[in-house]
């Protein structure tokens, strides 16, 4: 999605405002574009491409300005072309203008200005905001107010005519070696150091340069300088704001040695999944968790869990399902974000509804939190991002700290979500009391104890090395499979919440049309579409279930399919064409083993067909409009 830079200091701007585009590539984007100021004049350098496109324009090389904005654009008003790139200058060119976010009542604003007299030259919703700021500016009455002050009113006033989201950054000859920006649902920080200040839409983007920033909230504003940041409401009252440290190191956001980050992002998960469970469990002690403060009175209270997400965070919801509902006894649904805030909840003060976001930026998951903390709800949300928009709307918040995840298609971040489900699940069983009895975790009556489920946590990183060190057969499979144009991923109870992770995957980076389906599920209908040669992936981890779904997919060997199966159970007598062993584990967490070998076929299938794996076309690492 689309991602902002901005430079103010000492430096040259454009080298900064570039390096800062590029770092933020991973978001997805299809037009880049930079202004920076000098000699009393914007100089806008913007086309529809690639970023490092920019060097080639005619003057870039000239640039000398010491600060800029900057931006990459992904269309939703507009197609990708340079006349619809940002920044975007209002009508007198005297305000530079780029945003994030969308502004759903851009045809009200522009019918308005235009009445008003202004001409539009691109088909965004932007371009309303650089000519609302002329418009409040030219009827600001107050004339004893400096250049900066008048401007920094009329963004204020044109904010608060904004419907939707957005976060924008602001320069004008009026106001010299300043930057304005400001923010509402969608993401802003400011890097800060002595001199010299940066702004970028999201964090990595700016750690080789600082590990201190300012979070900015809804409907704040700020002035920056080379040293100074002020901070306002839209009201223009002036507040003071914490710096928050960083830890993420820089070199975690680069490729050390792979090929790709999602390789990259794949091959750390026994390192992530460390640090997810990190001091909160241990054996022998109730799971400790510094971050949340969630009381047993609070809990017993609780009737209903709802599990609220997107993509593959909603997947790693639905594995928490099932943790929280063997574990802790207590109903819990998920819902997809985008359908939750629109389908009216029964939600009330009994209800505990979790958020899970890797970005913690994903524009339906808050909206989502903010109606379910109108209805009554507690909120809680799971990030990987420190101080990201989720984690300061939600009442209480888990971090994941798998470190930056940089690949458009999430890896590592599933692993930690779906680790981090199991921990919390064992630290609500134990609030709830059922730490001395044993579990049920199947239908025949299985039972697990609470200690046995830690030791297996804690062994997770040894085994994941083990299903990573196999990749051989994978790789044969991927070069075999690599021009298909369908595949299938089955599997029942848990594993099909996996088989809809890999089906995901698959078409995020691979372009394969798949569908993932309960294995039982075959027979109402998609066994239709089975026909000589298709690849059918199955995963089977679950005991319990083994023979149900070893017999559904003998249904499609007997119709020609081609298999391959991702298991840990015997599987002596039955003949498939490729079988994946992974590590025996409690099938309550099997899916942070079962996982990898899907997330490595698609990665491998993508490799073959020579596309861009970090970056897949139409999409975006962090989805911050509706
Ligand atoms: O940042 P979030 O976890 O909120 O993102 C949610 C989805 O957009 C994300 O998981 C998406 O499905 C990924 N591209 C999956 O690989």
């Amino acid at each position: 999605m689309c991602g902002i830079i901005g430079y103010v200091g000492n430096k040259k701007a454009s080298n900064i405002l570039i390096d800062g585009l590029l770092a933020l590539e991973y978001r997805g984007y299809d037009s880049a574009g930079i202004a920076t100021l000098e000699n009393n004049e914007i100089k806008i350098m913007k086309d529809k491409g690639r970023v490092k496109n920019i060097l080639d324009l005619d003057g870039y090389d000239k640039l000398q300005g010491t600060y800029g904005i900057a931006h990459t654009r992904w269309a939703t008003h507009g197609k990708p072309s340079k006349e619809n790139s940002h920044p975007h200058f209002d009508n007198s060119n005297t305000f530079a203008v780029v945003h994030n976010g969308i502004i759903e009542n851009y045809n009200e604003l522009r019918a308005f200005l235009a009445e008003k007299g202004y001409t539009f030259y691109s088909q965004t919703d932007t371009e309303v905001i650089p000519n609302l700021i002329h418009y409040y500016y030219t009827n600001i009455e107050e004339t004893d107010k400096s250049d900066t002050d008048k401007t920094l009113r009329a963004v204020a006033e044109a904010t608060k005519d904004l419907k939707g989201s957005y976060a924008i950054e602001v320069i004008s000859p009026l106001m010299p070696n300043t930057i304005i920006v400001g923010r509402k649902d969608s993401p802003l920080v400011i890097g800060t150091k002595s001199d010299e200040n940066y702004i970028a839409s999201d964090i990595p983007a700016l750690l080789t340069y600082t590990k201190d920033f300012y979070l900015l909230n809804d409907n704040e504003l700020a002035v920056i300088t080379k040293d100074s940041i002020s901070f306002y409401n839209t009201d223009l009252e002036k507040h003071s704001k914490n710096i928050k440290n960083i830890e993420w190191d820089a070199s975690a956001a680069e490729k050390n040695g792979y090929e790709d980050y999602m390789l990259k992002e794949i091959f750390e998960q026994p390192n992530s999944i460390r640090e997810t469970v990190g001091s909160r469990l241990k054996l022998n002690e109730p799971v400790n968790f510094d971050d949340l403060d969630i009381k047993p009175e609070y809990l017993k209270n609780i009737n209903k869990i709802f599990i609220v997400a997107c993509g593959t965070a909603m997947h790693a919801g639905l594995v928490g399902k099932v943790l929280l509902e063997k574990l802790c006894k207590i109903p819990t649904e998920v819902d997809i974000a985008s359908e939750f805030r629109y389908r009216d909840p029964i939600i009330d003060d009994k209800t505990l509804c979790i958020y899970v976001s890797q970005s913690g930026e994903t524009a339906d998951t808050i909206a989502a939190l903010k109606l379910s903390r109108e209805k009554g709800a507690k909120t809680l949300a799971i990030s990987n991002v420190i101080g990201s928009s989720i984690t300061r709307e939600a009442d209480y918040t888990i971090y994941t700290h798998a470190g930056p995840e940089i690949a458009v298609a999430s890896t590592k971040a599933y692993t930690s979500q779906v680790v981090l489900f199991a921990v919390l699940a064992i630290h609500f069983s134990e609030l709830l009391g059922y730490s001395d009895s044993d579990i049920t975790i199947n239908s025949n009556g299985d039972t697990i104890k609470l200690e046995d489920l830690k030791n297996d946590i804690i062994n997770l990183p040894k085994k994941l090395a083990i299903v990573l060190e196999n990749t051989d057969l994978i790789k044969e499979f991927a070069e075999n499979a690599y021009t298909e144009k369908d595949m299938f991923f089955l599997g029942r109870g848990i594993d099909e919440t996996v088989a809809k992770e890999g089906s995901l995957k698959l078409k995020e980076i691979s372009y394969i049309h798949s569908e993932a389906y309960a294995a039982g599920e075959l027979k109402h209908g998609p066994i239709a579409l089975i026909e000589n040669g298709i690849h059918v992936i199955s995963i089977l981890t679950d005991e319990s279930l083994a023979k149900k779904t070893i017999s559904n997919i003998q249904e499609v060997i007997t119709r020609g399919a081609k298999t391959m199966v991702i298991t840990n159970q015997n599987l002596e007598g039955h003949t498939f064409d490729y079988v994946i062993e992974i590590p025996k584990i409690c099938p309550l967490i099997s899916p942070i083993l079962s996982v990898v070998p899907l997330q490595l076929l698609s990665y491998y299938i993508s490799k073959n067909k020579g596309l861009d794996v970090d970056k897949p076309r139409n999409l975006a690492k962090s989805v911050t409009v509706e």
